[in-house]
């Protein structure tokens, strides 16, 4: 299960049908970053870089040419170094890395001087995301304003240095709409993330440290074959919940709280994002049962009005909706349906959006809106959705046996033409299915002893 070198090739070829014919387009791969002193946090590719090339080494870039034939893709990497690869682990090299690839050449990146000034001479426009890679953006500008005072250069016709402008509206637009091959790294990301979420329900104890809860799902990703998490995990137990986005992971769990976990693996550089909410004693109370059933019906809703032709709002507003009329029968909220919603007075409980898209990133690219109106649902796209109630422990305004409760539901939908596919299914969400598999999770835990 891999993305194949055709839809790799695709893709740039897809990309450079949409660009202007002549001009140029540059994706820099992603940089190490230093951790401390001399240490660099694992090396992450980036998403666009990956995107075009599932090339997975730093200090590269990415250079497609339109125009000519059915346009050239030029790759600048490392070279081969006996010395540095005995340190630091293999290279492809220019010419493996081509081959390997499916592209046209490729050079070292050392070379990029003397090679790409002479690529931009004479084109209309780069494509560059300027803003990411700050050393990138002055040297490039050093090209351009090299070509503005050549000799015969801004004054003479033809002689411009070109214009810059973004990549992203052409590239995320292309990332926005998953392929089959995608779909099934995430539907794989997810079925990782879900086995994680139900080893940590029925792992977790009274008196346990939020970090040995997270230390289970990662354990649970690894073996699976997914080593890193999408994202820092958020495992709040109690108050914590209310954190949005709570990564200390540091307290220990109470008996008689309720233990929110968002967490999801990256499996072959596609992102999970998934969280559950359940008691660290393994039985919800009244409370925490009628808070969560409030947000589960909102999750369904939601996960309902997931529909081709549909708009990204629609899905919110039936969250929206749920939660009001909940939290009115509980009598946390009073007035008017319809005024609760306009003046968005719930916002005092449910302060985020219904989801966003998911993909190579846990907050995936892609506009939501289109010439200002909510985007319409098309089939491929993928997203999350996580509606939630949060009541914050200090608001007198509510019953106190309501007060500190933080729920949210998250699971990740593929929308396919015949409607939502929820990847993330196999993480248990009812209250029953919870309370059965934390109770499985004693008894196993008992024949251990
Ligand atoms: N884990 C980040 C989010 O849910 O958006
Ligand atoms: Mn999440
Ligand atoms: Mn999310």
């Amino acid at each position: 299960m891999n993305i194949s070198k055709a839809e790799y090739a695709r893709r740039r070829q897809r990309l450079i049908e949409s660009l202007d014919g002549n001009s140029l387009a540059i994706v820099p791969a992603a940089r190490e970053q230093l951790r401390s002193r001399d240490t660099y946090f694992p090396f992450r590719q980036d998403s666009d870089f990956f995107y075009l090339t599932g090339f997975d080494e730093p200090e590269s870039m990415l250079v497609l040419v339109p125009g000519r034939a059915q346009g050239e893709t030029l790759l600048f990497c490392r070279e081969r170094d006996a010395e540095k690869e005995m340190w630091d682990g293999p290279r492809l090299g220019p010419e493996r890395a081509a081959e390997h690839c499916g592209l046209c050449d490729a050079f070292p990146i050392g070379d990029l001087d003397d090679i790409l000034p002479g690529l931009l001479e004479g084109r209309d426009f780069i494509y560059y995301t300027m803003g990411r890679f700050p050393q990138l953006d002055r040297r490039l500008q050093g090209y351009l304003q090299a070509i503005e005072q050549a000799p015969g250069g801004a004054s003479a016709a033809g002689g411009r240095a070109p214009e810059m402008v973004s990549l992203d509206p052409h590239l995320h637009d292309l990332r926005l709409f998953k392929s089959a091959a995608e779909i099934r790294l995430m539907a794989r990301a997810a079925e990782i993330s879900a086995e994680g979420h139900r080893r940590a329900m029925q792992r977790c104890r009274p008196g346990m440290y939020e970090y040995q809860l997270e230390a289970e799902l990662l354990h649970s990703f690894a073996l699976a074959g997914a080593r890193e998490p999408a994202y820092p995990s958020i495992v709040g137990g109690g108050r914590n919940a209310l954190v949005m986005h709570y990564i200390a992971n540091n307290a220990a769990l109470k008996n008689g709280d309720l233990v929110l976990i968002d967490a999801g693996c990256e499996y072959r550089g596609y992102a999970s994002d998934i969280t559950r909410t359940f008691p660290v004693n393994g039985r919800f109370s009244g409370p925490q049962r009628a808070v969560y059933e409030i947000v589960l019906a909102s999750q369904l809703a939601a996960i309902d009005k997931i529909a081709v032709g549909n708009d990204w709002d629609q899905p919110h507003l039936a969250s929206v909706e749920v939660i009001v009329r909940g939290l009115k029968d509980l009598g946390l909220l009073q007035g008017d349906l319809h005024g609760l919603i306009e003046s968005g007075a719930y916002r005092r409980f449910y302060m985020h959006r219904v989801g966003h898209w998911l993909g190579m990133d846990v907050h995936d690219v892609g506009d939501y809106k289109v010439y200002g109106q909510w985007r319409q649902l098309e089939a491929g796209m993928t997203m999350t959705v996580e509606p939630g109630i949060y009541i914050a422990a200090e608001d007198a305004g509510v019953p106190e046996k309501f007060r500190g409760i933080g729920i949210r539901i998250e699971d990740d939908v593929a929308l396919n033409k015949d409607g939502p596919q929820v990847l993330s299914a196999a993480a248990p969400k009812t209250i029953a299915d919870i309370e059965y598999l934390m109770r499985e999770g004693d008894l196993v835990q008992e024949a251990l002893l």
